[in-house]
């Protein structure tokens, strides 16, 4: 394996295991186990021209999706508060969807989704599955900043559904990957704790969905990495089984 790989397992905190005629090809296999466990504002009052443009952003192309999400107004505080919004980045092709809550203060002043510490963790994890950042698109349920990083609050998610339902209608990825509990009760409309929802697979529609730890959590909790690390390996579990069949 080599070192830049080990390099993310260690920022997981992935123990690796490798056997000892490592020299040997395939040999040496990756795993945190040990080799002998080693299986398998209120709403804002809406002018009548947002409430039809609300209507038609599911026939939207991408270039006018996202001047659509630029040119957003539909929650005041955000609209005031932001320094920009942030659509998404990566493959518009990709196979897997990774989904965050919403910008912090450097996705704010950057426009990029998950630059920060939080977004190095995520880089680290992708990474780990053999995914580089630019092989996945990446995007918020928020494309604004909520300011002091609260909570989005519901009716701002709810502005903002139509947005990421047209970015997952045009990527079409084979595997939805949700970071945190905001994302996660959001895309499945639940309230069951994160704890509950990661470590299985769920469904948007007819895509699988897998949900794991925010890397913000990860990072104030990096005990919980390892069950991070067994989501990741679902997910890839999932996606080699779609590709097989
Ligand atoms: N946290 C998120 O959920 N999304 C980002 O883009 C950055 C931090």
């Amino acid at each position: 394996m080599d070192t830049r790989r080990l390099q993310y397992l260690d920022a997981m905190d992935i123990q690796t295991w490798v056997r000892r005629d490592s020299s040997a090809p395939g040999r040496d296999e990756v795993s945190d186990t040990s080799p002998e466990e080693n299986i398998p504002s209120p709403l804002v009052p809406r002018s009548s021209s947002q409430g039809d443009a609300k209507d038609d952003i599911a026939s939207l192309d991408w270039e006018a999706l996202q001047q659509r999400v630029k040119n957003c107004t539909l929650c005041a505080e955000l609209t005031a508060s932001r320094t920009q919004t942030v659509f998404g980045v990566g493959d518009r092709q990709a196979q897997w969807l990774v989904i965050g809550e919403a910008p912090g203060a450097e996705e704010d002043a950057q426009g990029e989704p998950f630059v920060g510490r939080a977004g190095q963790l995520l880089n680290a994890m992708l990474h780990a599955i053999g995914l580089q950042r630019g092989q996945v698109y990446i995007a918020n349920v928020l494309k604004c900043r909520p300011p002091g990083n609260r909570d989005p609050r519901p009716d701002e998610a709810a502005n903002c559904e139509p947005y990421l339902q047209r970015q997952i209608a045009l990527i079409e990825p084979r595997l939805i990957l949700v970071v945190g509990r905001i994302a996660a009760q959001h895309l499945l409309k639940t309230d069951t704790p994160i704890g509950k929802l990661r470590g299985q697979v769920h469904r948007y529609g007819d895509i699988p969905l897998v949900v794991t730890y925010h890397p913000a959590y990860l990072l104030r909790s990096p005990g919980e990495k390892r069950k991070a690390w067994a989501d990741l390996r679902l997910a890839l579990t999932v996606m080699q089984q779609q590709r097989a069949s």
